[in-house]
Parts: structure tokens; C-alpha cells; sequence
């Protein structure tokens, strides 16, 4: 089939890429020239395992191609993909401007039937006010649909190519046939495309993001309980995560969730509940709890060397909202480092993927580490944010030496706490008790 994919963003360039990969032929269009220049150039501007080797071969194939011109990226294409940024505005609410007039741009180009699909996450509505957007100078036939997309950062090619589920908001059945050709290639599993209306495709996106925020925050509050009442959300975790109507994914406590979409969709969820004058009260408390969750570990700092940090250096492992990105949209480790420097701290950070993201926001204000070490060197204590990998079975012989104290903010539990106690580490984590010794300089 021909497709066109209008934004080149995270989704956008994930949605070209695969479906070139399962043999359409593909344009993706941007307004961004720089953009457009650069993939031309084959350089993918984000990090996303994988995506390189699907986006060279369909590229060098012919199948993937980029422009900055909308009539000639979407000529003959059966289905254009909608992709674009929806930022929240002042209250919360998705900005619908960019999706609002690429669909005002469509309707005169349009030459054929073609099915426009949203594939951002947009609040419930925005698929009839696209609709109309376009019909205000169509001259051709054309459906609307809605089509969330529900891949993770960092795994997002395999989400993509293996759905749980697809989802698809149409009532047009001329619609539904050419998606589910579309989609045939990735369900041969034989996970479901679930047909329904427009509204509810919209809603179920929102509802499942908002769910998984749910459900963290639910264990944020029990590992917040569990501290205090001597228990372990370790435990917890896995004595509620066999049991299959819980599910065991999710259930992570830790430093609070971040990144480009649960905090905005949580956002939006509750926007529209307070536009349709529905009190929607547990959204509202995941907020709040989340935001208080992301500067869990500060009071321990605190705690352990006073509210002035003046001439301690705190080492920050992890900078990026979760493993496997460089995205540091809405991440635990900026409030924290934020915090860190106003109570007089040096702060020394290292990560795999984002460091010149953080230098972009951050400057000169904190010391780049080139290695996980590095950051280490003469640190007072050390704050693990993300939970790389690579940080969960560092060399402690080579910790101890360049560490002044040994002492560990862990926010997202990657130690056991054993093997803290052995060391003589003092460590606090997230729900589970803190390893305090009485000998904390260097053996
Ligand atoms: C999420 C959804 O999973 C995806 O379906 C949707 O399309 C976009 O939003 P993503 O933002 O890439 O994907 O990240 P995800 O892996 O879901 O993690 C989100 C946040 O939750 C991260 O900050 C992560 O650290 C946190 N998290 C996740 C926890 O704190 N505990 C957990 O158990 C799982």
C-alpha cells in the first residue's frame, strides 16, 4: 500500500519505519527542513533500539522516503497517518493546533479516498473535528479514524510490530477494510484488531496510560506505607503479581513514573473528566502523589546530612526518565538534581543516553561524568534515578575507593538490601527499610 506519515516525531518515525518494513511504501512529511534534511541524510534524530536497522534497510530498499512538501508526500497515499504534537496547554488540555491545520492543509490537496488516521494521542472529539477540518474544502471522499498507538520508548519497534492489540475508531466500513489490511501483517499472532467508534478509540488510550499511572502510583503509596510499617514492597509485589487478575508488570515502586506520556495523558484525562463536570478523584490524587514521589529520596538526603548540602558532592546515576532512551521529558532526575544544587550541593551525573539532553536544560550548573565511575569520584553519597542496567551490578570494590562515604540513595530499588548490609552501605530505597551502619568512611 502507499501510506504517508505527517511528523517525523518519536511516533511518527516508529509508524513509517515499521510499516515500510512490512513492505508499503512510505513518505514521511515534516515541516521541519532540518529534519527532513538530516533523515534524507540517513541520520535518525532519536534513540530508539533497533530503529536503525528497519530504517537503513527500507531507506536503502526505496520503501521509506522524507519530504517537507504535504501535497507531494500524501499523492496516492491510501492512508495518511497523523502524528503530530499535541503539548498541553496552560491547563492541561492536548493543544490541537498542529493536527488542526495539517487536516485544514488536506482537505484541497486530497485526490482520492484516503483514510486520515490519528495516531496521537488526542482527547475524545478531536477525530469529528478533524473530520470537519478537512470536509471544509475537501472535494473527495474520505474517513477519519482513530488509532492510538501504545508503544513504549525503548521497546517501541517490538510494541509496534508485535501489538497486544491494535485499536481502531471508525464506523466507516470501507475504513475498517483497509486497516485491517493494513494491520494484517503484525496480528498474524493472532492478537485482535478491536474495532469501535471514535470516541471510545480515543478514550481507551487515555484509559489505558492512565491506568498503568494508576497502578504504579497504587505501589508507590504501599511502598511508602511499607517504610513505615516495616514492610517490604519487594514482597508485596510478588505476592500480589502472581495472582493473574493484578498482572505482574507495572508494579514497580520507585521514584515516581515520568516521560513524554503518562504525565501529560493523566493531565488530559482529568481536563476532559473536569470539561464533561465529572470529579474523576483518583487521577487527581496520582497526580499529586506522583509529584511528590519524584523527590522521595530528598528528605533522606537531608536527613542523613542536614538541610544545608553545602560542600557535599551527591553523584547522580541516571538521568533519563527510564532506561533504554535518552528522553528526559518530565524526569524524576531534574527536580531532583534541581533541588540538590539549591541546597548548595555539587552534583556530578552520568547516563548511558542522555547526557547532552540534561546539559541542554542544565549547563554548566553540574559536572558531566564521561563514565558511571567518574561521577563517583569524591562523591558524599550517590543517587541512582534510572535503573540502567549497567548501574545494578556495578564493581563496589571500585565504588568504595572513589566514594568518600558509602552511602546510597537508591530510587528505584536496584540493590538488594543483603547485600548492602554486607558492604556496610547506608541505603535507602523506596518501600523497603534503610540500611543504616554505624561505619560508613571508607574500609
Ligand atoms: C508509556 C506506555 O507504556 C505506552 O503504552 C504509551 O504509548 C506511552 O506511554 P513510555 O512512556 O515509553 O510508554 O514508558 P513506560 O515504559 O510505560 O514507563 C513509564 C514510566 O513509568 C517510567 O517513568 C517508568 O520508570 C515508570 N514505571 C514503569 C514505574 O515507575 N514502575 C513500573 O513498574 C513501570
Amino acid at each position: 500500500m502507499k501510506l504517508a506519515v505527517v511528523g517525523t516525531g518519536y511516533v511518527g518515525l516508529v509508524t513509517g519505519t515499521c510499516f515500510a518494513e512490512t513492505g508499503n511504501q512510505v513518505t514521511c512529511v515534516d515541516i521541519d527542513v532540518r529534519k527532513v534534511e538530516k533523515l534524507n541524510n540517513g541520520i535518525i534524530p532519536i534513540y530508539e533500539p533497533g530503529l536503525d536497522i528497519l530504517f537503513n534497510r527500507n531507506v536503502e530498499q526505496g520503501r521509506l522516503t522524507f519530504t517537507t512538501d504535504l501535497e507531494e508526500g500524501i499523492k496516492g497515499a491510501e492512508v495518511i497517518f497523523l502524528a503530530l504534537p499535541t503539548p498541553p496547554g496552560e491547563d492541561g488540555s492536548a493543544d490541537l493546533k498542529y493536527i488542526l491545520k495539517v487536516a485544514s492543509d488536506l482537505g484541497p490537496i486530497l485526490s482520492q479516498y484516503a483514510v486520515i488516521v490519528d495516531k496521537s494521542t488526542v482527547p475524545v472529539g478531536t477525530a469529528e473535528k478533524v473530520h470537519a477540518h478537512i470536509a471544509d474544502n475537501a472535494k473527495v471522499d474520505f474517513d477519519v479514524v482513530s488509532n492510538p498507538e501504545f508503544l513504549r520508548e525503548g521497546v517501541a519497534v517490538e510494541d509496534f510490530m508485535k501489538p497486544d492489540r491494535v485499536v481502531i475508531g471508525t464506523k466507516s466500513e470501507r475504513a475498517k477494510t483497509v486497516m485491517n489490511r493494513l494491520y494484517a501483517p503484525l496480528v498474524r499472532q493472532g492478537n485482535p484488531v478491536i474495532f469501535m467508534d471514535e470516541r471510545s478509540a480515543e478514550m481507551t488510550k487515555y484509559a489505558a496510560n492512565a491506568f498503568l499511572a494508576t497502578k504504579i502510583t497504587f505501589m508507590n503509596e504501599i511502598a511508602n506505607l511499607c517504610e513505615r510499617a516495616g514492610a517490604n514492597v519487594d514482597d508485596i509485589r510478588r505476592g500480589i503479581g502472581t495472582d493473574s487478575r493484578i498482572g505482574k508488570r507495572f508494579l514497580f515502586a520507585g521514584i515516581g513514573y515520568g516521560g513524554s506520556c503518562f504525565p501529560k495523558d493523566v493531565q488530559a484525562l482529568a481536563k476532559t473528566a473536569k470539561d464533561f463536570d465529572y470529579d474523576f478523584k483518583v487521577l487527581k490524587s496520582v497526580m499529586e502523589v506522583n509529584d511528590k514521589q519524584k523527590v522521595k529520596m530528598l528528605p533522606y538526603v537531608m536527613n542523613h546530612f542536614g538541610s544545608d548540602l553545602t560542600g557535599k558532592t551527591i553523584a547522580v546515576w541516571g538521568l533519563a526518565f527510564k532506561p533504554y532512551t535518552d528522553d528526559i521529558r518530565e524526569a524524576p532526575a531534574l527536580d531532583n538534581i534541581r533541588a540538590l544544587l539549591e541546597a548548595g550541593a555539587k552534583v556530578t551525573v552520568y547516563d548511558p543516553e542522555a547526557m547532552e539532553n540534561v546539559r541542554n536544560i542544565m549547563g554548566n550548573s553540574i559536572v558531566y561524568a564521561h563514565t558511571q565511575y567518574a561521577a563517583l569520584d569524591d562523591a558524599d553519597a550517590l543517587m541512582i534515578v534510572t535503573e540502567w542496567p549497567l548501574f545494578r551490578t556495578p564493581d563496589f570494590d571500585k565504588m568504595n575507593l572513589l566514594m568518600k562515604n558509602r552511602v546510597i540513595f537508591d530510587g528505584r530499588n536496584v540493590y538488594e538490601l543483603d547485600q548492602m548490609r554486607e558492604m556496610n552501605y547506608t541505603y535507602y530505597s523506596v518501600g523497603r527499610e534503610a540500611v543504616t551502619t554505624p561505619v560508613e568512611q571508607k574500609a
